[in-house]
């Protein structure tokens, strides 16, 4: 119950719950860990999986965005097509479903009334469901099939912090899993690269006034920002654009790199702070010269790149993890970023305005 759940030394929710996310990596290794350090995963689950041909992934909110990253770790890793779509769309234009479909619902609630909707569709035409939830006992985890726990502990703030990283964690190992299940081979071992995403984000959660400094500098009295990416990099700044818009009211907005040119650049003004994301070497080049372009046109560039991508205007570095596991780490800063943007503007950061933790009606 949230009124059980105690903030301490802390003045947000929401600060406490970044805080939590290398805790939280740690409590799912450790959960998701044989006692010889093998992936330990309900063998049903692992069985639904190995036999499907097609993922539909359904979610909404900032659980719809762990799910465009979580289709590139199955694609990548378990080599099984996905799609994801949007809960409240889905039944509008239903996909052509394939012979042996996998629902997987991402939900830090499981109480999410569009997820559900397509819950019961999808459970009426037969098709096996897999609930992703932080929260086992609810409806989404009693309805599915099967279900995979997050252990990211109670969420309260509003704002979707570490049950994000959480989904990308489970995600990958779900992924992986998979792959061995299929007899695929890889070389990622999901639990140890977690183990160094959870010491990337100590050093990231230890970097509060560089963040705060930023907000400063970029944030301070914009009334837009935008945030540019591309692939992987992409998804992540879709997540730090709504947390930006959600808590402090910017109107923000997450576009791939290369749909600058289509439309958006237009936008870009005197000033206009863009936040660029460069953690993925195949696109760096890539999005570097999407940099220029803006910067060009007078918008104030705030580059956030990787160990080892960085060039020396970059504004943060964060630390150099496994590239199919960046967003876990990149979008900690874009939280950190939302937090402090809300807090210099006296919004109500757990609870903002209009919305709710858990959107139970469609
Ligand atoms: C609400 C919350 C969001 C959340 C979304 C999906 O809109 O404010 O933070 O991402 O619902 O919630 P779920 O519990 O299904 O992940």
């Amino acid at each position: 119950d949230a009124s059980d759940i105690e903030k301490g030394t802390y003045s947000h929710f929401m600060l406490k719950e970044i805080d939590e996310q290398p805790f939280v990596m740690r409590k799912i290794i450790h959960e998701y860990q044989t006692e010889n350090n093998e992936l330990k995963l309900d063998a049903n689950v692992r069985q639904a999986m190995k036999v499907c041909d097609r993922i539909y992934i359904i979610a909404a909110g900032t659980s719809y965005h762990a799910g465009l990253v979580g289709k590139e770790f199955i694609e990548k890793l378990a080599h099984i097509p996905v799609e994801v779509h949007i809960a409240s769309e889905f039944s509008y234009n239903m996909p052509l479903l394939s012979e042996k479909p996998l629902f997987i619902f991402i939900s830090q609630s499981g109480e999410t009334a569009d997820s559900r909707a397509v819950l019961v569709k999808i459970k009426e035409l037969g098709h096996p469901a897999l609930t992703i939830t932080n929260v086992p006992g609810s409806t989404l985890s009693r309805e599915a099939d099967y279900t995979l726990n997050l252990y990211a502990g109670p969420e309260i703030a509003v704002a979707s912090t570490k049950a994000y990283t959480a989904q990308l964690a489970v995600l990958a190992i779900l992924a992986v899993d998979t792959a061995k299940a299929k007899g695929l081979d890889l070389d990622f071992d999901p639990l140890q690269e977690l183990a160094i995403v959870a010491n990337a984000m100590e050093v990231l959660t230890d970097q509060k006034e560089a963040i705060e400094d930023l907000v400063r500098e970029y944030l301070g009295t914009t009334r837009n920002a935008f945030f540019i990416g591309r692939s992987t990099d992409y998804h992540v700044c879709m997540e730090g654009a709504l947390k930006l818009k959600e808590i402090s009211y910017i109107q923000a907005e997450g576009f791939a790199g290369g749909e600058l040119k289509h439309g958006t650049i237009a936008l870009i003004e005197e000033g206009t702070p863009v936040i660029a994301l460069a953690s993925q070497d195949n696109v760096n080049y890539s999005i570097r010269g999407n940099v220029q372009e803006v910067v060009a046109r007078g918008a104030n560039a705030l580059v956030i790149s990787m160990k080892g991508l960085e060039q020396d205007t970059d504004a943060f570095v964060i630390p150099h993890v496994h590239e199919l596991l960046t967003p876990l780490v990149s979008v900690v800063p874009l939280q950190l970023l939302a937090y402090y943007a809300a807090l210099h503007r006296d919004c109500d950061v757990d609870k903002p305005r209009n919305l709710a933790k858990s959107v139970t009606v469609e």
